[in-house]
């Protein structure tokens, strides 16, 4: 019987790796068929896997397998708990389809449907296998999220910005970059494995160069993925990497000097900063002022902040020159000041406090107040000696000579002529002021001299003022010449009071 012979053996080829011994006679043509090369199948969604085989067969199971040799899983099989894995048709001995629930990218692999056979021991041993089904779950990517620096930066600071995805699968992976909707060039994005072996992560890198005005700005990384309908969007709002410190100004209202115990306003303003907390505190000549309250900080419409802080100072003149300082502390950095000075006006209407003058004005001062001094003194000496002079015309008397109209209310006789001359005499020892009348002789001169209200009772002594000496004598009355010599002259002397 030599035909008979090579149909075991040739059986026996087949069967590798290995035969299931009597049993597979019953099944030499059984097949196992897996007619899906490659399945894809979003994460999430069910994984449909084809599995039919022959309907006469040896004794033994059919099951589902999830890769080969050593790592091997068993995905399904009749007996067990399966819970994300269905029967497509229940019960059926052909059709060993089955469904698997919600795919997480773990489960991307080969899947084998395998018939096994049992063995002589009593154990399952495989008797047929389908060719394999590949699987792959396609992920989407995770929200994109962007992370900015540690610190915040000021304005003309270049400073990097991550968006970072994973999860995802396939690799290919498309990363945009936005600023506030304007398209920023970026760095093809970096792509290394996941945290499975079939998904992906993803990082992409950008560098903005930070402005004032970012800090209403708005960055986007946009990621596109076949995955996906719409691309994922991650956003960074960039005043978190913002800092824009303020500029700090005092302003003392009035800034001219002040009235000694005026009030004087300093305002400090502290202005387009952000973020908006910042440290106020006020220091007169570096010595911290007690300030009731400092107010919050204001949001302006560009986005940045501002504060005004007032101060109340009485301008004492204690307190003139003072220099009053707004110390600001913005974000942990360096304190920034202003400062202005208390000018109080002196007295004597230059200011006290203003110490910018230099000392010119004040050299000008000097050389008018000295000679204004040396005129004064001048003028006191003259006036010294024009008094000393009075004063010794005053001591002996004096006469003068008045031409008539000058001293026409001396002249008490209506019968005065009209050429007369008068003389004003000083005398020492009389009060009253006395008319007189001066007789000239041809030989001597006399002078008349009557107090203004005449004695009810004429003794007949008049005083007369020898004109030549200046000097006075008693004598006996003697009549006026009446009428006048042509010749003779009259002099009114004036004796005044003491
Ligand atoms: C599956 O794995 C088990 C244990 O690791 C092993 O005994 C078995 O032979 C494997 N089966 C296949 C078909 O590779
Ligand atoms: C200013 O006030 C102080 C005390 O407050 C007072 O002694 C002084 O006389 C005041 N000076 C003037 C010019 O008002």
């Amino acid at each position: 019987m030599e035909p008979t012979r090579p149909l075991p053996c040739l059986l026996l080829l087949l069967c590798l790796p290995s035969c299931p011994g009597e049993g597979a006679q019953a099944g030499q043509d059984f097949k196992v068929q897996q007619p899906q090369d490659t399945v894809s199948v979003t994460a999430g969604q069910t994984l449909n896997l084809t599995c039919i085989v022959s309907e006469r067969g040896p004794l033994g199971p059919v099951k589902w397998l999830k890769g080969w040799g050593s790592g091997n899983e068993t995905v399904y099989e009749q007996t067990g708990s399966f819970p994300r894995v269905t029967r497509a048709v229940a019960e059926s001995s052909t059709d060993f389809s089955i469904h698997l629930r919600d795919v997480q990218p773990e489960d991307a692999g080969t899947y084998y449907c395998v018939k096994f056979s049992k063995s002589l021991t009593g154990g399952d041993v495989v008797f047929r296998r389908g060719k394999g089904t590949e699987v792959s779950v396609h992920a989407k990517p995770t929200p994109p999220v962007v992370s900015g620096p540690g610190r915040r930066a000021g304005p003309g600071t270049s400073v990097s910005f991550t968006c970072t995805a994973g999860g995802f699968f396939p690799k290919d992976i498309g990363v945009k970059w936005f600023k506030d909707e304007a398209l920023i060039s970026a760095q093809p994005p970096q792509v290394t494995p996941g945290r499975t072996e079939s998904s992906y992560d993803m990082s992409s890198t950008v560098t903005v160069t930070l402005q004032e005005s970012d800090v209403r700005s708005r960055l986007a990384c946009e990621v596109q993925h076949p995955t996906l309908t719409a691309p994922l969007r991650g956003g960074y709002q960039l005043s978190k990497a913002l800092r824009v410190s303020p500029s700090v100004r005092v302003v003392a209202e009035p800034s001219s000097p002040v009235v000694l115990n005026k009030t004087v306003n300093f305002t400090c303003h502290v202005t387009g900063f952000y973020p908006g907390d910042v440290a106020v505190t006020w220091l007169e000549n570096g010595t911290e002022l007690k300030v009731e309250s400092i107010p919050r900080p204001v949001e302006t419409p560009r986005g940045l902040f501002e504060l005004r802080s007032l101060v109340e100072v009485q301008a004492t003149e204690e307190k003139a020159g003072a220099v009053f300082t707004c110390r600001v502390v913005h974000d942990g950095q360096d304190p920034i000041s202003g400062t202005a000075v208390l000018r109080v006006a002196a007295p004597g209407g230059g200011t006290q406090s203003d110490q910018s003058q230099p000392g010119s004005l004040d050299v000008i001062y000097v050389v008018v107040g000295v000679v204004c001094t040396v005129l004064a003194l001048l003028v006191a000496a003259i006036l010294y000696l024009i008094r000393a002079k009075q004063s010794k015309g005053k001591s002996s008397p004096s006469a003068r000579l008045h031409e008539p109209e000058k001293s026409s209310e001396a002249a008490t006789q209506e019968s005065d002529p009209n050429h007369l001359t008068y003389a004003d005499l000083n005398f020492a020892k009389e009060q009253q002021t006395l008319r007189r009348m001066v007789e000239m002789s041809q030989q001597s001169e006399y002078a008349c001299i009557q107090s203004s209200r005449p004695p009810a009772s004429d003794d007949g002594n008049l005083t007369y003022a020898d004109l030549d000496m200046v000097h006075l004598s008693k004598a006996p009355r003697r009549p006026a010449p009446r009428p006048e010599e042509p010749g003779s002259e009259y002099a009114s002397v004036q004796i005044p009071r003491k």
